[in-house]
């Protein structure tokens, strides 16, 4: 929906160590003389003059008086957009509001502030209160039920309905497509993701599985645990972006790997979701360059050897819980078992020859994730032999039935994988 009102909000940051945000600037988004979005976001002064401010993103909105302008993404920058719901979380916003299709700014106003990273928006120059109630664990049955019925579309469109209502229960403005909601333990925070009625395998308990495996190949995965509620298993992935003190939860930012590409979604902007582009900006981000180039190295790797092709650029993330930004631990990590023996593609390019899942192409840009030669091959040759060794019955270890590892068997080092390039 476009108009030519202009949408306003602020944007509040959670500060380093802090439990509760601050102001940090303010969002605009006007129509330009050709009648499409432009954005723009300036700091304000008193954030500028705070001496523990940080940059909201350290690509784009950089800690400066200048004024920000994108026409990028209906005018959302990359960060921001980051903080906002994506295709689950604009689902829940769309059937609460009662209306198909919102402007940007209200998909940020509306959605609530369990949202990844530590931004959060608002129309008051004041940032409200941090949530003190988060769903517990107790309450997953009901989460679930409520993430059936939107998936199995019975939920109305209409706001005064009681189903509308309890979405503000599932209230989750995190990322991904997955059916999820946010809950807390006596631990901490959690994402909750569901399966779904018409999933062709255990999904909760391979992607439990598949964060084991990418630990056991040296990979630093988000910690995970398989729940059964009411006869189905959820996934609980512990946020990594959050820490729990007696104070309350500190915060870390957090942006996407396709806000550090300068990319987004959009077709045009494909050719820069590259891993060899993300490990050259990441060079440039991170505290620990070395290391950081060296596990996404080994992450590209690991999704060639488990046909994960939906690595797509939102499934990589940096984060900062202080002043030093790193690669966030991995996530989303789901193996295809596609049919093609001979050729697989990951969704970014990881060698001379584009996105081909194979160990050749991986190996032909070594020295870009600051590695040498016999280093790159130890990993991608380790991480082979780790895969083809273990994901059976590390899977069965996670509870993933015999019947569901036969399903997803021709994801794991596929025979194209190591098909020699012939040059
Ligand atoms: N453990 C985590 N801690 C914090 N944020 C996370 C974590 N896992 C995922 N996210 C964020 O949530 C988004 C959705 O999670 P993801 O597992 O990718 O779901 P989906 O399968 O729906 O894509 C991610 O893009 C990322 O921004
Ligand atoms: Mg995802």
């Amino acid at each position: 929906m476009t108009s030519d009102v202009a949408q306003v909000c602020f944007v509040y940051i959670t500060l380093p160590g802090a439990v509760s945000a601050v102001t940090a600037g303010r969002f605009v988004i006007e129509t330009d003389s050709r009648g499409d979005p432009l954005g723009r976001f300036v700091y304000g002064r008193s954030y500028l003059e705070n001496p523990d401010a940080v940059d909201i993103d350290p690509v784009e909105l950089k800690l400066a008086e200048d004024t920000y302008e994108t026409i990028q993404m209906d005018g959302v920058f990359g960060a921001l957009r980051d903080a906002g719901p994506d295709f689950w979380g604009r689902r829940i916003i769309e059937k609460r509001a009662g209306i198909p299709k919102l402007r940007e700014i209200d998909y940020l106003l509306q959605s609530p502030d369990d949202r990844a990273g530590a931004l959060g928006f608002g129309t008051n120059s004041k940032p409200p209160a941090p949530p003190r109630k988060f769903n517990q664990t107790i309450e997953l049955e009901t989460l679930q039920e409520i993430a059936e019925a939107l998936v199995r579309d019975e939920i109305p469109n209409n706001p005064d309905t009681e189903q509308a209502q309890d979405l503000l229960l599932l209230g989750t403005s995190m990322g991904g497509a997955r059916p999820k909601a946010v809950i807390e333990s006596k631990s901490g925070l959690w994402i909750a993701k569901f399966s779904r009625y018409d999933d062709r395998w255990n999904y909760p308990r391979v992607e439990h599985a598949m964060l084991e495996l990418a630990r056991q190949c040296g990979i630093d995965a988000a910690e995970s645990r398989i729940v059964n509620v009411a006869g189905k298993d959820v996934l609980l992935i512990r946020r990594f972006d959050r820490q729990r003190t007696p104070a309350g939860y500190t915060r870390a930012r957090m942006i996407s790997g396709l806000t550090a590409l300068r990319a987004d979604d959009a077709p045009a902007a494909r050719d820069r979701w590259s891993y060899i582009l993300l490990a050259e900006e990441l060079r440039r981000i991170v505290s620990e360059p070395k290391a950081d180039a060296r596990e996404l190295f080994r992450r590209m790797c690991f999704n060639a050897l488990i046909s994960n092709m939906d690595d797509h650029p939102r499934n990589h993330a940096f984060i900062a819980f202080d002043r030093n930004w790193r690669l966030s631990p991995a996530y989303d990590l789901i193996p295809l078992p596609t049919v093609s023996q001979d050729r697989r593609d990951l969704a970014m390019e990881c060698g001379r020859q584009g996105r081909f899942a194979n160990a050749a192409n991986i190996l032909s840009e070594y020295p870009r994730f600051l590695l040498d030669h016999e280093e790159a091959e130890k990993i991608v040759y380790g991480t082979q032999e780790q895969v083809e060794k273990t994901w059976y019955n590390t899977s069965l270890k996670c509870g993933v039935s015999a019947k569901d590892a036969e399903t997803i068997r021709g994801a794991f080092a596929y025979p194209g994988f190591s098909r020699d390039l012939g040059n």
